[in-house]
């Protein structure tokens, strides 16, 4: 079968198809011909090992597992002995995270594992792109924060993977949305639900004096000394991307305040609350309460262009490699 193998980390070019063994699965698992796959921000900076303390996760020196890919769908197309839960023929949607595997034409995973049934009426495409943004913002918005109605929530980055997922959460859970983007991705932002949009090259938040419960920055661009101006007075900043100024905000907290910074590493979680998570967002994509926002979709043989547009940082939602297109 064709695979992407990565030796080494670094730029797209360390990325290269092969032809490797077809994998067979043992008694617990499922061997999944995959249909698509996400190329997500995190499997950029995964395929770089940078920040560098994420070596100590992904390899100190080259990438412990050769194939990335993080989030799939696909069809079973054969199951161990043991396997109860999936037949041949079965359609899923699942997560690796660390363990990746997923630019691949196979893949075998554990039964038990973040794989669950994919819904008729919801294309491959869609299955595996909605997973990182929403599965992200959605372990902040129960694990970190208990959003409730009528909050009131900025999400900054809001044409993102992340972000445009966060929206629709946050709007299903019943906030007031305000989103953050630029110019061109406004009508986008308002189209997910947001109530307000500000943009970010007319400085529309700087200038505010808005206060928010929630500030999400789901793309790690704001500064927690200058936007906590911003926060309601119990109000709490997340981040999913963990800086050097962000880590010694959470480590040294004022006594004088009670506006706080979070962040997570929501792949390194359990089990548990990864698989609730995952159930919740299948079933809010099945429902049509979550759209997955699709900017490119590559074919396997673009998988360096497609890493390449992902580094501009400047996709909106997100970028698919189809293994069945041209
Ligand atoms: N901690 C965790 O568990 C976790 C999990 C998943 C991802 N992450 C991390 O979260 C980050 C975001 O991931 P993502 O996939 O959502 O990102 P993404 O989709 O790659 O973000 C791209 C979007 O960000 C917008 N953007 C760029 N600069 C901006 C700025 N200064 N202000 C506002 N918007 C801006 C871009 O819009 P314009 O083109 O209009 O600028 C574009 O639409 C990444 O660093 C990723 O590694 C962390």
């Amino acid at each position: 079968m064709k695979a992407v193998i990565a030796e080494r980390y670094g730029s797209p070019d360390v990325l290269q198809i092969k032809n490797v063994e077809k994998p067979t699965p043992k008694s617990n698992e499922l061997l999944i011909r995959i249909s698509a796959t996400s190329i997500t921000a995190a499997s950029t900076f995964m395929r770089e090992g940078k920040p560098y303390f994420g070596r100590l996760f992904l390899g100190l020196t080259k990438p412990k597992v050769k194939t990335p890919g993080t989030d799939l769908s696909g069809i079973v197309e054969a199951v161990g002995t043991e396997v109860t839960n999936f037949k041949p023929g079965d359609q899923v949607m699942a997560e690796t995270g660390l363990n990746c595997g997923a630019y691949a034409e196979y893949i075998c995973i554990p039964s038990d594992e973040l794989v669950v049934l994919q819904p008729e009426n919801v294309r491959p495409e869609e299955a595996t792109g909605i997973l990182d943004g929403a599965c992200t913002a959605l372990a902040f918005f129960t694990d970190k924060v208990d959003i409730k109605k009528g909050q009131k929530v900025l999400i900054n980055g809001a044409s993102g993977s992340i972000g445009t997922a966060a929206i629709q959460l946050a709007k299903h859970f019943g906030a007031e949305v305000t989103g953050v983007c630029s110019t061109k991705n406004k009508a986008l932002v308002k189209d997910l639900g947001a109530d307000n949009v500000l943009d970010y090259t007319k400085n529309e938040l700087r200038d505010s004096s808005e206060k928010f419960d929630v500030i999400f920055d789901t793309v790690g661009k704001l500064s927690y000394a200058k936007t906590k101006k911003n926060l309601s007075k119990n109000g709490t900043f997340l981040t999913p991307v963990l800086s050097f100024s962000a880590l010694l905000n959470m480590m040294f907290v004022s006594p004088f305040t009670q506006k706080k910074l979070k962040f997570a590493a929501t792949g390194m979680r359990k089990q548990e609350p990864r698989m609730r998570d995952l159930i919740q967002v299948r079933d809010m994509l099945a429902s049509e309460e979550l759209t997955t926002i699709i900017d490119r979709v590559y074919p396997l043989d673009q998988i360096q262009e497609a890493h390449s547009y992902v580094d501009s940082e400047r996709k909106r939602g997100n970028v698919i490699l189809s293994m069945n297109a041209k």
